[in-house]
């Protein structure tokens, strides 16, 4: 059975270590505790957030609410071959042990996404991706239940209408549905990703390419660049990396030929927001208890004690200033409440 608790700091929910309360606050860890609280909580007029592994949201001031965090355990085979498997992920698993739990079984697909912070249950919601993958690659479908007419739904891959750290249940869906288990198609043959950025050369140092040993690598990366969230609080990228059409990336080569870039597959080309920033002379900048990260322009760092207001007063600044030196605008990642 559930418990609500009332007026309870969101610090140890939030990797931005955000000190800002919830009014109610409760932990469900079956479909079934999900309804009942639901049932119960509809009665009363107050909003209601789902929260997951809390890394990707930015909490700016007291929530007048109930958060509902999922906390649904287990991963189930549904299928196997000698091809594939077939998982069924509880959304309250925690995203990272799920990967080396895949990693364990050499099942291969979710490798390059290690140390990503967060729950399975909200990795569908903004697509994560890392390293030239995304998670809408293994997806194979999402349940849920709509919070509105308590009803079970299962969303296939396509239906999530997935796209760059963007899906249905960020857009059309946001807030109306809880997402209780995500399944997840996994190879058994080795196939792997390692094009982008300096992965291929992280993995030099390896006897051998394997599903360990490239998370490993990721893992480094990683840790060289983005600060770990127990140490300092941060929600990895602040920003979304900016897609322009061709015609206007060639009037920014030309003015900056260094720029580094992606060419998509629609013809447009993504900019790493990073290296505007940085250019912008923002990295490192430290604001009363907020900063620009040193190693890594796109995430904005807590120093201790800041509050949300103080982040996204720091944000907009950057913000600005993209669009004086760049005249391009800068999406939030992260959710602000
Ligand atoms: N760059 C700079 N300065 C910086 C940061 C980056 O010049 O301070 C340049 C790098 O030199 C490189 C390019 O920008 O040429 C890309 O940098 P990086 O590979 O670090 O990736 P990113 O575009 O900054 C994205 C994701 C990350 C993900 C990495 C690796 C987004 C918004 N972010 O960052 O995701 O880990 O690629 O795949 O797409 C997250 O979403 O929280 C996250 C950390």
């Amino acid at each position: 059975m559930f418990e609500i608790k009332e007026n309870i700091s969101l610090k140890n929910y939030n990797t931005f270590g955000i000190d800002a309360e919830s009014r109610y606050f409760v932990e469900c860890s079956s479909i079934n505790e999900i309804l009942d609280f639901i049932e119960k909580h509809k009665k009363q007029d107050l909003p209601l957030m789902i929260l997951g592994g809390g890394s990707n949201v930015l909490f700016t001031k007291f929530f007048n609410g109930y958060i509902l965090r999922p906390s649904i355990k287990g991963i189930e085979i549904m299928e196997e071959t000698k091809d594939h498997v077939v998982l069924r992920v509880g959304a309250g698993e925690d995203w990272d042990e799920f990967v080396g739990y895949c990693v364990d079984n050499n099942w291969g697909g979710v490798e390059n996404l290690s140390l990503i912070p967060g729950n399975v249950g909200t990795c569908p919601i903004q697509n994560i991706g890392a390293y030239g993958v995304e998670v809408k690659d293994v997806i194979v479908e999402v349940e849920t239940i709509d919070i509105k007419n308590l009803k079970i739904n299962l969303f296939q891959n396509s239906d999530c209408k997935f796209a760059y750290r963007d899906s249905i249940f960020k857009t059309k869906l946001k807030g109306k549905q809880i997402i209780t288990y995500v399944s997840f198609k996994l190879k058994k043959q080795s196939e792997y990703k390692l094009d982008y950025g300096n992965l291929i050369d992280e993995l030099k140092q390896y006897d051998e390419v394997n599903l360990k040993n490239i998370r490993q690598a990721v893992i480094d990366i990683r840790n060289s660049k983005l600060p770990k969230p127990e140490e300092i609080g941060n929600a990895g990228s602040f920003f979304k990396n900016p897609v322009v059409s061709k015609e206007r990336f060639k009037k920014l080569e030309a003015l900056y030929p260094e720029i580094p870039h992606y060419k998509q597959s629609d013809g447009l080309v993504k900019i790493p927001a990073g290296w505007l920033i940085e250019k912008a002379g923002w990295k490192g900048k430290r604001v009363g208890n907020t900063g620009v990260h040193e190693k890594q322009a796109l995430v904005i760092v807590n120093y201790g004690n800041a509050t949300g207001e103080e982040i996204i007063h720091l944000a907009r600044n950057i913000q600005q200033t993209i669009i004086i030196k760049f005249d391009l605008e800068l999406e939030m990642e992260v959710n602000v409440v």
